[in-house]
């Protein structure tokens, strides 16, 4: 970066893929040392920019909420990533997407330049927030909840789950920038991503059809009741499926939520990958970086080797717990697969006693029917579960062995 750039104002200040950058503040946010290229691109000195709370390089079109989630989330000792559009001393401006964890004494922010297909969506986001803040009086805290509601509006479950996607496509996206292959683990998360959409799709359509079905066991009561005794068997295939019906009803619950578990272990983990390997290639650039006298380089490269030391752990386990998360999703599978079973038989029983009742005088036939909808949904839903957890299973394993021998 040419520190002598002409000043322009809200024009944006160019850097490149191959600049990545790092700040480390204390616990109150104020800049303890950083990088060349976070020096430079700020358009500071160095002696502006050290001790200085990090809101000096503040842009007013960033969303309070932006900064209220962020440090709701530090503090709580946890990593955030976010979109942040900086302002330089010269009023050129720059965006980042920051990687920000909490470390001994403070904080460490790495930070990476954006042009993922979400960023612009993102940038959308931020400009009605921000509006909402400053036309409507909006609070930060309330701001950062609504941000999290836009995101759901674009199919994120949480800021986590966005978070952990937006990091990742920034990560590839910033590759094919540089002409680098992309990375094989980022291609391994993808995968699992795709997988835990499906479970997602697959769980919440049995729970659909399994609600839109609750009506049967009443139903074949009712029905049985009208037949008189002839209608007894059929009274008892439905307390029968009552009981199971009851039985689904407690472990749908269980699996839904198991499912919902394994698909936020799989955002956690990936985060915690490609934040560790962002902070790996932080440590690749700022090696061969001219440093200045007022940051002692000895010391930032400890600190820095040892966050990516830490974070390259907490990867392999977010990793484990993927793994711990699909096996408990695996036993929900199990239970629903016996409940199933035993649908498939009552329903066969019912099929023959229907059968043996003279067809004029009921409509068992359609309530069987329905009962086998039912049944074929969460026969084929299981059976398609097992596909994408044993596929879940083999790219975990991958992504376990390649950590274990990083
Ligand atoms: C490690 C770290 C890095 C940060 N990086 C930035 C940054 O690049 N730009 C920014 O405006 N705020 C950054 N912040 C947040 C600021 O501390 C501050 O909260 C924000 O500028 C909003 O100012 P305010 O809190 O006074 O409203 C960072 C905070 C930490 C802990």
């Amino acid at each position: 970066m040419n520190q002598k750039t002409s000043v322009t104002l809200d024009q944006e200040r160019p850097f490149e893929f191959d600049e990545l950058f790092f700040s480390r503040t204390d616990e109150r946010g104020v800049i303890q040392a950083g990088n060349s290229v976070f020096q430079s691109i700020s358009a500071y000195s160095w002696d502006e920019i050290l001790h200085a709370p990090h809101r000096l390089i503040r842009h007013p079109d960033m969303p309070r909420g932006v900064f209220w989630l962020m440090w709701d989330t530090i503090q709580k000792g946890n990593p955030i990533g976010a979109y942040v559009k900086n302002l330089a001393k010269d009023g050129c401006y720059y965006w980042v997407f920051a990687v920000v964890t909490p470390i001994e004494g403070g904080f460490l922010s790495v930070r990476l330049k954006p042009s993922s297909t979400v960023f612009e969506a993102v940038k959308k986001q931020y400009a009605d927030l921000r509006d909402a803040e400053v036309t409507q009086n909006v609070s930060p805290k309330e701001s950062a909840a609504r941000l999290t509601d836009h995101l759901a509006a674009l199919g994120y479950d949480s800021y986590s789950a966005f978070m952990a996607q937006a990091l990742s496509l920034e990560v590839s996206a910033r590759d094919e920038h540089l002409g680098r292959t992309k990375d094989a683990s980022q291609t391994c998360f993808e995968r699992l991503a795709k997988s835990a959409e499906d479970l997602l799709y697959c769980t919440s359509n049995i729970a659909d059809v399994f609600s839109k079905n609750k009506h049967i066991p009443l139903n074949l009561k009712i029905h049985a009741a009208q037949l008189g005794d002839i209608g007894t068997p059929i009274g008892t295939i439905s307390d029968n499926y009552t009981m199971i019906s009851n039985e689904i009803q407690q472990q749908m619950s269980e699996f839904v939520r198991n499912c919902h578990n394994v698909s936020q272990a799989v955002g956690k983990g990936w985060f915690l990958t490609s934040t560790a390997m962002v902070q790996r290639q932080v440590i690749d650039f700022f090696q061969y970086e001219e440093t200045c006298e007022a940051v002692n380089q000895d010391v930032e490269m400890q600190h820095l080797r040892a966050q990516q030391q830490s974070y390259s752990e907490q990867a392999l386990k977010g990793l484990r717990a993927i793994s711990s998360q699909i096996e408990l999703f695996s036993q929900s599978c199990a239970e629903m697969r016996r409940l199933s079973t035993s649908l498939k038989v009552i329903r066969v029983i019912g099929k023959i006693e229907s059968a043996s009742i003279d067809n004029s005088l009921n409509n068992l036939d359609h309530l069987i029917d329905d009962l086998g909808q039912f049944q074929s949904v969460l026969g084929e839903g299981l059976d398609a579960v097992d596909v994408a957890n044993k596929h879940m299973r083999s790219d975990v394993d991958i992504l376990i062995g390649r950590r274990a021998a990083a």
